[in-house]
């Protein structure tokens, strides 16, 4: 006789008929644990736009949404959710703060002014920035990198906290073929070791097809 442990699936996110403004209309679909979707479609089609509704960042109009099986009002862990916004590069140059900072906020839903990180969460923050070369830059202003360096940063501030699922809307924009490389490998081992949720807005799918197990195209309401 096998073992028979996990045959439950764990719903992560699910959208029924949600609709918003012209741009998106009866979107229904189910991410579990352990998935790795890729969400394609035509610029403008509402890929963004569907990703800051289930992040509550933009109010649906229609239909329900459910993370980690709570109707959206109810949901207050979104800590467990991290998320690489498309536009994360062009943050204000003025902004005054480190690179190292900035990372350090991927923990403030736990951390204060008065507490720290702990030394395990800190051993991985390096182990990230070491990964995506920013060790260095650590003490830089963020304001003064390079675009691909500040979305580097951007995505370790997302991981720091290890979140059980990863939203990234076309992360690698500006990003060199070394660094995008480290990220997919990582995302990878996550995905298949941690069953780390992944949801990656990509004009790309050729580069992600041996990684998803799910695609969803996404296109505006033709009106
Ligand atoms: N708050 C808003 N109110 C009204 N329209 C909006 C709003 N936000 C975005 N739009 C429009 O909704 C459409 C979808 O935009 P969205 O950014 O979601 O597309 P996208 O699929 O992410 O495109 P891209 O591949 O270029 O990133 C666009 O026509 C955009 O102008
Ligand atoms: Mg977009």
């Amino acid at each position: 006789m096998r073992w028979v442990v996990n045959n439950l699936v764990e719903k992560i996110i699910e959208l029924k008929n949600v609709g918003y403004k012209n741009i998106l209309s009866t979107i229904s679909l189910d991410i579990e644990r352990g998935d790795y979707v890729a969400i394609i479609g035509p610029n403008g089609g509402g890929k963004s736009t569907l990703l800051k509704l289930i992040l509550k960042l933009l109010k649906k109009e229609s239909g329900e949404i459910s993370l980690f099986s709570t109707p959206q009002d109810k949901f207050k862990d979104f800590y467990k959710i991290g998320y690489v916004a498309q536009n994360s590069v062009q943050i204000d140059t003025n902004f005054p703060a480190t690179v190292h900072e900035i990372i350090n906020l991927g923990f403030a839903h736990k951390t204060s002014l008065f507490t720290k990180s702990s030394e395990q969460e800190r051993e991985y923050m390096e182990y990230l920035m070491e990964k995506f070369a920013i060790s260095d830059i650590k003490d830089y202003q963020i304001g003064s990198l390079s675009g691909g360096q500040r979305q580097r940063a951007m995505i370790t501030r997302a991981l720091v906290n290890q979140p059980e699922v990863l939203i990234l809307d076309e992360p690698n924009a500006g990003i060199d073929e070394n660094s995008q490389e480290t990220f997919y490998t990582l995302l990878r081992e996550l995905n298949q070791s941690k069953k780390l949720t992944v949801i990656f807005v990509t004009h790309d799918l050729g580069r992600l097809k041996n990684d998803v197990n799910k695609v969803f195209h996404i296109n505006k309401v033709l009106s």
